[in-house]
């Protein structure tokens, strides 16, 4: 019975190969039911990929708390040595479209879903610990310039270099785009960032700043350009396949969880606004803290139900982790859930990857494609013993002060993290960077925003400006 084709109303399946006709030589009769709904089911298989991010590969796996964080936060999955927490993790590109090679030059999405006893926490994060803009007003120009002409449909140089190059504040992560980190050698062998400052809120309520760094367990590694460029001719699939692969042959990749955790008040002081998801905070200052490892030992079933159909969303929090003032993740709390209600519909959370472990109970009812509900109370106030509201989610109470209007950021230092980030690098990354920039700035036609860009680098670093002058025959005429 149960290997008898069957339609999608369970009725038998006569034939799949032959359509109904009239006739030997005859056209192809309406009446041929299986035939129409067939091709009306496969005009219908693409749904719109994800407006950024879209290339991608998850995995699922298991978070273990090595060290209580009850100090810090009374977020379940954080609390209890040794408790485990079931998870998703999924790893992209930004600016390809969904087939696009996997070993171009990007950042690359690192964004983790828990599923916790108080619900979805998701952390989605890049292997980058900074950002390109740091207001949301920025965003979908900045991604403009990264996806392809208008004209040409050509993904373009000309077009990022002149969004950058006039956005001093991207010169920190352009940096750290353009060096080794640029393009890791695989998934596994890349660190992921929450990249904001969250607040984290204990059990007596006391508030602090928190950072999130995810440290690869199987090291760093990164490929160079020439490699990049020869595997993207090979297999565009690479790093999806790298992770895939490991993991099919039981060699789990796995992460350490760390923290840097920063004093409430302490954290409107700091030397840079930690707020500002362009600049890093000093692990000299605040120190990584262990807080646990999380392993990836299980591929999806089914891709398309369970990494593209996964939703995640940085406004996913449980109670003892809420939002910062950070500008850009304010923008994104909004952004993720009213993409994902266009790209898979208003009942999303009810798909299988973003489904919670624990009951979901509330008054929101139908929309398309609903089903399973009961027919409880779907209106409060209510006598009917509908659920309560739960005041453990409730925000930790702060202040809020000044004049609403549009301000500039408050810290309009972008360039000392970013020189930094240049000598920090060996000599042979230095090089490598600066043949790099060189490379792809030196394809830019219009020759102000190559000096435009290349007076960013030197903002930085003089020596690291000048190197990439030199490299493109330009002369600079600041001091
Ligand atoms: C205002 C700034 C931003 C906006 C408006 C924005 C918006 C979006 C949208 C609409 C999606 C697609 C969501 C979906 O269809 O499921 C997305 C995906 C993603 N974004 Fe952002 N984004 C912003 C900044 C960032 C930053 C700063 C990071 C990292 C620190 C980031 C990391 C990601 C990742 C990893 C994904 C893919 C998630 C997945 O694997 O499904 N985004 N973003």
């Amino acid at each position: 019975m149960s290997d008898k084709l069957r339609t999608q109303e369970g009725q038998p399946w006569s034939d799949n190969n032959h359509s109904l006709t009239a006739g030997e030589r005859g056209p192809v009769l309406m009446q041929d039911y299986e035939l129409l709904e067939k091709l009306a089911h496969f005009d219908r298989e693409r749904i719109p990929e994800r407006v950024v991010h879209a290339k991608g590969a998850g995995a699922k796996g298991t978070f273990k708390l090595t060290h209580d964080m009850s100090k810090y936060t009374k977020a379940d999955l954080f609390n209890g040595v040794g408790k485990e927490t079931p998870m998703l993790l999924r790893f992209s590109q930004v600016a390809g479209e969904s087939g696009y090679p996997d070993t171009i030059r990007d950042v690359r999405g690192f964004a983790l879903k828990f599923y916790t006893q108080a619900g979805n926490y998701d952390i989605v994060g890049n292997n980058t610990p900074i950002f390109f803009v740091n207001d949301p007003l920025k965003f979908p120009d900045f991604i403009h310039s990264q996806k392809r002409d208008p004209k040409t449909h050509r993904r373009s140089n000309e077009m990022q270099f002149d969004f950058w190059s006039h956005s001093p504040e991207s010169v920190h992560q352009v940096t750290y785009l353009m060096g080794d980190r640029g393009n890791p050698a695989s998934y596994r062998e890349m660190n992921g960032y929450g990249s904001h400052t969250f607040k984290w809120v204990n059990a007596d309520g006391e508030p602090c700043w928190v950072k999130y760094h995810f440290i690869s367990e199987q090291g760093v590694k990164n490929m160079t350009d020439e490699m990049a460029a020869k595997i993207a001719s090979e297999d565009t699939d690479f790093l999806q396949n790298d992770l895939f692969d490991a993991i099919e042959s039981e060699n789990y990749p796995s992460w350490k969880v760390m923290v840097q955790i920063i004093p409430y008040e302490e954290g409107f002081h700091y030397k840079s606004d930690i707020f500002d998801v362009t600049k890093v905070v000093s692990h000299h200052d605040y120190p990584l803290i262990e807080v646990g490892e999380f392993t990836l030992n299980e591929n999806p079933e089914n891709y398309f139900d369970e990494i593209e159909e996964a939703a995640f969303s940085p406004a996913n929090f449980v109670p003892g982790i809420e939002a910062s003032p950070d500008k850009l993740l304010q923008g994104r709390l909004f952004s993720y859930k009213d993409a994902e209600r266009y790209r898979l519909g208003a009942n999303f959370e009810k798909l299988p990857s973003n489904r919670p472990v624990v009951p979901v109970k509330n008054y929101e009812r139908d929309g398309f494609m609903s089903s399973g509900q009961d027919s409880s109370v779907n209106y409060e106030p209510n006598s009917k013993n509908g659920p309560k509201e739960d005041h453990t989610a409730h925000i930790q109470p702060y202040e809020v002060a000044g004049k609403a209007d549009h301000y500039q950021a408050y810290d309009q230092d972008f360039y000392s993290q970013a020189g930094d980030l240049y000598n920090l690098m060996s000599a042979d990354e230095q090089d490598r960077l600066i043949k790099t920039i060189v490379t792809n700035l030196g394809s830019v036609h219009d020759e102000n925003i190559k000096k435009l860009q290349t007076e960013q680098f030197y903002k930085a670093d003089p020596v690291y400006g000048q190197r990439v002058a030199d490299g493109l025959g330009i002369k600079l005429d600041l001091d």
